[in-house]
């Protein structure tokens, strides 16, 4: 089920230069939101910018949902100088979710940038769920120590925390697929039910770079493309999948498309026809 209607903005909270919380009213949402689902945000009286604009679920709880959104444009310019009590048009939960395995053993949470909430909201809930914090392995590559967001609250967790920054200036310099290629290969020779299980969201190149890595392990990419419609009638935010659920979906193409608003954000890693 999905709702759309005016919320109110209960709290504004700048983390960085470019990064604010948006925590917004909405029980019907926070009571059903699942890790790795997401809302469509559309300002009001905001002229040619009619349309939304997507944006992860980071936490729901107690009646309000917070999103984590890092200032790039038009639409997230405007929102970050919205204030408490204003309003924003919010449709969801949309999407599918990150799949709970049925039994534990070590979980990989690969973020980039601002793809980190999605992986914060799965992480807290497969601890939730009983999962041993000791399984849990999160990566997260930021830019640079400015654009570090959530990691305090992730250390907190008391799951395995690895960082990086390209330019080096907290944690490890490089990008965060390095340590995930140096731990992955570990487990090349192990049987495929002892190796760990990959979620990943982020930008599309590391997306790819992780699909390459995690070749052969149950890998996950939640995909951030661009969505004209958000709901499923303009084809804009397609890809290119093969082999989707096991099943001989392709065309005489070799691939058939799907729309990351609607049959995504999550993919398997493997079933994505990587360019
Ligand atoms: C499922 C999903 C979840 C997302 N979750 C978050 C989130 O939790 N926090 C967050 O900050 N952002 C998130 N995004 C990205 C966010 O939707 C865009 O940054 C936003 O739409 C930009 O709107 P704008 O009008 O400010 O910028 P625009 O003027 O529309 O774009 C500014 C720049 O960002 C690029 N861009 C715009 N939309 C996307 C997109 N969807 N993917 C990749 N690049 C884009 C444009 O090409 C352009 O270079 C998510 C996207 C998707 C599809
Ligand atoms: S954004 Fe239009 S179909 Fe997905």
């Amino acid at each position: 089920m999905k709702f759309s209607r005016f919320t109110t903005i209960e709290e504004k909270v700048h983390l960085t230069d470019k990064i604010f919380v948006l925590r917004l009213s909405c029980p019907e949402i926070a009571s059903i939101a699942k890790p790795g689902q997401f809302v469509q945000l559309r300002l009001a009286n905001y002229g040619a910018y009619l349309w939304p604009r997507p944006f992860s679920i980071h936490q729901a709880k107690d009646g309000i949902i917070s999103l984590t959104i890092k200032r790039c444009g038009a639409i997230t310019n405007r929102l970050s100088r919205l204030d408490k009590g204003d309003n924003v048009y919010t449709t969801g939960p949309l999407g599918n979710r990150f799949n709970i395995p049925s039994q534990w053993k070590p979980i990989y949470l690969v973020a980039g940038g601002v793809g980190l909430p999605p992986l914060h909201f799965l992480c807290e809930t497969l601890l939730k769920n009983g999962c041993p914090a000791e399984y849990i392995h999160f990566f997260s590559g930021a830019g640079c120590a400015d654009d570090l967001f959530a990691d305090e609250e992730i250390k907190s967790l008391g799951v395995n925390y690895i960082l990086t920054t390209d330019d080096g200036s907290a944690g490890v310099k490089g990008f965060i697929t390095k340590p995930l290629e140096e731990k992955i290969a570990e487990f090349i020779n192990t049987d495929i039910s002892q190796r760990p299980i990959i979620y990943s969201c982020g930008p599309m190149p590391m997306l790819k770079k992780i699909a390459e890595i995690c070749s052969g392990f149950e890998c996950y990419v939640s995909l951030e493309q661009l969505m004209p419609c958000g709901w499923g009638v303009c084809n804009g935010c397609a890809v290119k999948v093969v082999n989707r659920n096991n099943s001989a979906v392709e065309d005489e193409r070799g691939f058939r498309l799907a729309r990351v608003c609607k049959e995504g954000p999550m993919f398997e890693a493997s079933e994505i026809l990587w360019e």
